[in-house]
C-alpha cells in the first residue's frame, strides 16, 4: 500500500476523512452516491494493509452539539456497506475514544455535530488527533474548509497524508490548469456572473478560449452591445464582463460571444423555441440556449483543444427544446482528444444525461472546492498536508 508512504499501516489506527455529503430525498434515501463510491479505494487500501479503520464525514450543515436523526450518516454507512460487502457500524459520541481493531472498519457519526468542528477549535483538534496514528485526508469536496476533521487533525496527528481520491483530484487539476496541453479551453456557464466572477477573472489570465454560457453569456452579450430582451443577466456587472473580455484580448485569447440564440416568451418546458440571430433578440424574449450556429462553432474549438475545463451547462438543458447547446458541447468534449476535467452539480447532471462519463478525463467530486480551485485559490486542507510532508522546509522558512 502506498497510503502514507512514511508510515507502516498494519496494526495502526487510521482515521480517514472522506466527503460523504451526498444528496438525500425527504425520506432520507440517497439519491446520488458518487462520493460514496469514490471513497471506497482509500478505505479498501487501509483495510487491506491491516489497519484499524475509522471513516467520518460531515452530512449537511447541522447545528453543533445538537444531533438530529436527519443528520445521521446511517444511510451512508448502509450504502458503503453494500459497496464493500461488509457491515459498517456507526459510532455516536466518538470524540473521546473509539474501539476499533485491526481489520475492522467503523463509521464515526456526522463530524460536523461535534462542538468546535466548524471553527477548528484546538481542543477538539487535539482530541481528534489522539484517536489515530495516521490521519488520511481523502475529502477533496471539503478541502476548501479549514475545519476540525479537515485541518485541525492534520496539524496534530502523528502522521497526516492525502488519500488516493484527494491526490487524483489535485493531479487532474494540475494537469488541466498548471501544466495544460494547449489550447486550453474553459467553459464557464451558469445563471450569474456574480457567483463566478472570480473564476472568470482567474481563467482570463490562463485560458486560450473562455466559453461563457447561460445567464453569464447574457451579461457578456450586453457587454458586447447586444440586446437580450428579458433574459436573465446582471447589467451592473457589464463593466466586469468587459474587463474580462479586454484581458483575454490583450493576451491574444478569445471570449466567443454567441452569434445565434434560442429564445422563448416564457420560461417553461413547453414554451415555443425560436432560433434567432444574436442581433435580433426582441424586448420580450428570453434567451434559454445558444443557437445551432454558435454550438457548432464552439464544438469545433472544443475538438481542437488540448485541454478542456467544464463548469456549467450553456442552456436550460432540463427542457428538451433548450438542450441542444449543452448536448452539442457535451458531445464535442466527448469526441475531443483533449484532456478534460468537469465539476459542479449541474455539469455532472448533464454528463449523466448524455452518457459521456467515460469520455471525460476527470470528473471532480468537488462542488465549492472545485470552484475555489478554478478561482486559483489554494485549498487549506491540502496545504496543511503539504506542510506536514515537508517539516524541514517549513522550519527553515
Ligand atoms: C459540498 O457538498 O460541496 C461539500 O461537501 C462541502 O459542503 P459545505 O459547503 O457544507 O462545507
Amino acid at each position: 500500500s502506498d497510503l502514507c508512504a512514511n508510515g507502516q499501516v498494519a496494526g495502526k489506527r487510521v482515521f480517514i476523512r472522506a466527503d460523504l455529503n451526498v444528496p438525500q430525498d425527504k425520506e432520507g434515501h440517497i439519491t446520488e452516491d458518487t462520493r460514496i463510491r469514490a471513497s471506497v479505494p482509500c478505505i479498501q487500501m487501509a483495510l487491506a494493509a491491516g489497519a484499524a479503520v475509522m471513516v467520518t464525514s460531515h452530512l449537511g450543515r447541522p447545528t453543533e452539539g445538537e444531533f438530529k436523526p436527519e443528520d445521521s450518516l446511517a444511510p451512508v454507512a448502509q450504502r458503503l456497506g453494500e459497496l464493500l460487502g461488509r457491515e459498517v457500524p456507526v459510532i455516536a459520541n466518538w470524540v473521546d475514544g473509539v474501539e476499533v481493531q485491526p481489520g475492522q472498519l467503523v463509521m464515526l457519526e456526522n463530524c460536523r455535530v461535534n462542538v468546535g468542528e466548524k471553527k477548528n477549535k484546538e481542543e477538539l483538534a487535539r482530541k481528534l488527533a489522539a484517536l489515530c496514528d495516521i490521519f488520511v485526508h481523502d475529502a477533496f469536496g471539503t478541502a476548501h474548509r479549514a475545519e476540525g476533521t479537515t485541518y485541525g487533525i492534520a496539524q496534530y496527528a502523528p502522521i497526516a497524508c492525502a488519500g488516493p481520491l484527494l491526490a487524483a483530484e489535485i493531479d487532474a487539476i494540475n494537469k488541466a490548469l498548471a501544466n495544460p496541453k494547449r489550447p486550453l479551453v474553459a467553459i464557464v456557464a451558469g445563471s450569474k456572473v456574480s457567483t463566478k466572477l472570480s473564476i472568470l477573472q482567474a481563467l482570463a489570465k490562463n485560458v486560450d478560449n473562455l466559453i461563457v454560457g447561460g445567464g453569464i453569456a447574457n451579461t457578456f452579450m450586453l457587454a458586447a452591445g447586444l440586446k437580450i430582451g428579458k433574459s436573465l443577466a446582471e447589467p451592473s456587472l457589464v463593466g466586469e464582463a468587459t474587463a474580462v473580455i479586454e484581458a483575454m484580448k490583450a493576451r491574444g485569447a478569445d471570449v466567443p460571444i454567441p452569434t445565434d440564440v434560442v429564445t422563448a416568451k416564457t420560461f417553461a418546458a413547453d414554451a415555443v423555441a425560436t432560433v434567432k440571430a444574436a442581433t435580433d433578440v426582441a424586448d420580450d424574449d428570453l434567451i434559454l440556449d445558444i443557437g445551432p450556429q454558435t454550438a457548432a462553432k464552439l464544438a469545433e474549438q472544443l475538438k481542437a483543444a488540448g485541454t478542456i475545463v467544464w463548469n456549467g451547462p450553456v442552456g436550460v438543458f432540463e427542457f428538451a427544446a433548450f438542450e441542444n447547446g449543452t448536448k452539442v458541447i457535451a458531445q464535442a468534449i466527448a469526441e475531443s482528444s483533449a484532456f478534460s476535467i468537469a465539476g459542479g452539480g449541474d455539469t455532472l447532471a448533464a454528463i449523466a444525461k448524455y452518457g459521456i462519463e467515460k469520455d471525460i478525463g476527470y470528473i471532480s467530486t468537488g462542488g465549492g472546492a472545485f470552484l475555489e480551485v478554478l478561482e486559483g485559490k489554494t485549498l487549506p486542507a491540502f496545504e496543511i498536508l503539504q506542510r506536514r510532508a515537508q517539516p524541514v522546509a517549513v522550519a527553515a522558512s
